[in-house]
């Protein structure tokens, strides 16, 4: 009897690679909406299919960011100091404006220089991080530090110092990791690169003019959190998850080693990661006015829309969960349920035309430097940080690469389900301190959508440049 009990009890633990992390990540989603106790409607649904999502998304209504949604505490939460003034979570009005037009600012130049500052950056970063012949890295881990040098130089315009790099990619690192609940926040590390930016904010070493309608510390605020997390982050995920896929379709990254200056070809090679792993898995909006669809379908005022990315863009394709880039050429991505950065009606990302360039840059020299290898889970939210084996591209492929290749699936495997348990564990315990902080929650107490104590307007920006 005992003996079937030990058998049974060493089978669940022996099988718990496949069956504990699904479950446990069901179970932090259940967590995580019980919680917030919003009233959410997700998009495509069986009322409201993906031919009718970007009517929703892109409505005059669903144009509330933060006020009034549970889910914002959260997301204030995990992206402070200053989640107040991040263009993401500003509500529509002139600080808006101002801050989405300074954005725009630092973010312009003439295509061949941003590709080349993205070139310089990976080179750089590479020949002093990787050195091996073969070379285990975690591909996020190793993109923070080449996006916090390219950031660095759209801000400031000139070379990232060494001990600048180590605090952008320390505070980036910290949003993302406690962004993925793998582990908490440090806000002292935040609060570094804080003080930073303001001797440099104060020394007016930043290359374009912050937004006049902001005092003097959302000023840097605005920075860090727009530039030094969102920017960085994005970049080193979306970087992430297209090396990892050129690591498991070695065909695919053949081909764009060969031929370099096939711009259209890369361009399907990153519709087809941003559409398998999206970089945001849900966007949400809370409507400032009721939306009729007709047919006796209305949102009232208030109703949190959440936009699901994978759902969409998987609808309309055959195999949706094949990894195709050639499936670019035979359907235009203008065509498709496509939209790796956003609706264009309804604030889409400010980086949609600098990131495409920056990122093939980037990709360039990492193909001309190495082979890439992996045997890991390729998930969106990739909380493995995506291990990869770099191997030097100019000799012969290691003849023990098999059985690295078979040591990184069996970690892989096991790390998951450590990792699902720790995400649970710092999901609720973050989930619940967001909840009694109520930085969204008490900052509409006492200030207007425009960001100003009730009865107050803020200047127009017009007025204080004068
Ligand atoms: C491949 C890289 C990137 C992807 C795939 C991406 C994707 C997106 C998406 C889908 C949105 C819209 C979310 C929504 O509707 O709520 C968005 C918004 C935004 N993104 Fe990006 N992003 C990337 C890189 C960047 C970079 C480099 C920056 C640099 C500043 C940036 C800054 C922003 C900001 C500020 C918003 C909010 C826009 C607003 O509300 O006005 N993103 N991004």
């Amino acid at each position: 009897m005992w003996l079937t009990g030990l058998l049974a009890a060493a089978a669940l633990v022996l099988t718990a690679p496949r069956w504990l992390p699904a479950r446990v990540v069901a179970l932090r989603a259940k967590v995580f909406a019980k919680v917030n106790g919003d009233n959410a409607i997700t998009f495509p649904n069986a009322q409201v299919g993906p031919e009718r999502f970007q009517e929703v998304y892109g409505h005059p209504a669903a144009n509330g960011r933060s006020r009034g949604a549970a889910l914002s505490d959260l997301f204030w939460y995990w992206l402070s100091p200053g989640a107040e003034v991040h263009q993401e979570h500003l509500e529509a009005g002139p600080r808006y404006d101002d801050v989405a037009r300074t954005t725009r600012a630092l973010l312009s130049g003439p295509a061949d220089e941003l590709a080349d500052a993205a070139a310089r950056c990976a080179g750089r970063v590479l020949d002093e991080l990787v050195t091996g012949r073969v070379t285990p890295v975690r591909l996020r881990d190793l993109m923070v530090p080449v996006w916090a040098e390219y950031c660095y130089e759209l801000v400031f315009g000139e070379p990232c110092p060494r001990a600048a790099r180590d605090l952008i990619a320390g505070h980036a690192d910290d949003v993302v990791t406690a962004l993925k609940c793998t582990g908490l926040r440090h806000p002292a590390r935040r609060e570094r690169l804080t003080r930073y930016l303001a001797r440099r904010v104060a020394a007016g070493d930043v290359r374009r003019p912050l937004p006049a309608s902001l005092s003097p510390a959302e000023r840097v605020h605005y920075l860090q959190g727009t530039f030094f997390n969102t920017a960085v982050v994005q970049l080193s995920e979306a970087m992430a998850h297209l090396l990892l896929a050129l690591a498991q379709h070695p065909e695919v990254a053949d081909r764009l080693r060969r031929d370099p200056a096939d711009d259209r070809y890369f361009a399907h090679v990153l519709d087809e990661t941003l559409r398998l792993y999206p970089l945001f898995g849900i966007a949400h909006r809370i409507t400032t006015g009721e939306i009729d669809l007709g047919g006796g379908t209305t949102f009232p005022e208030g109703t949190v829309l959440c936009f699901s990315y994978p759902d969409y863009h998987a609808a309309g394709h055959r195999d949706p969960g094949v990894f195709d880039p050639d499936r670019w050429a035979r359907v235009p991505a203008r065509a498709a349920h496509h939209i790796p950065f956003g609706v264009a009606a309804n604030r889409p990302c400010p980086a949609w035309r600098l990131s495409p360039l920056a990122l093939r840059a980037a990709t360039a020299e990492v193909l001309r430097r190495f082979t890439l290898h992996s045997t890991v889970t390729h998930t969106r939210s990739l909380p493995n940080r995506g291990p990869c084996l770099l191997v030097r591209a100019d000799g012969p492929p290691p003849r023990h690469l098999a059985a690295l290749g078979a040591f990184l699936r069996v970690r892989d495997r096991w790390e998951d389900v450590w990792r699902s348990v720790v995400q649970l564990v710092l999901g609720t315990v973050m989930v619940l301190h967001a909840r009694r902080l109520r930085l969204a929650g008490r900052y509409f107490e006492t200030h207007d959508t425009a960001g100003c104590p009730p009865g107050h307007r803020p200047p127009d920006h017009r007025e204080r440049a004068e």
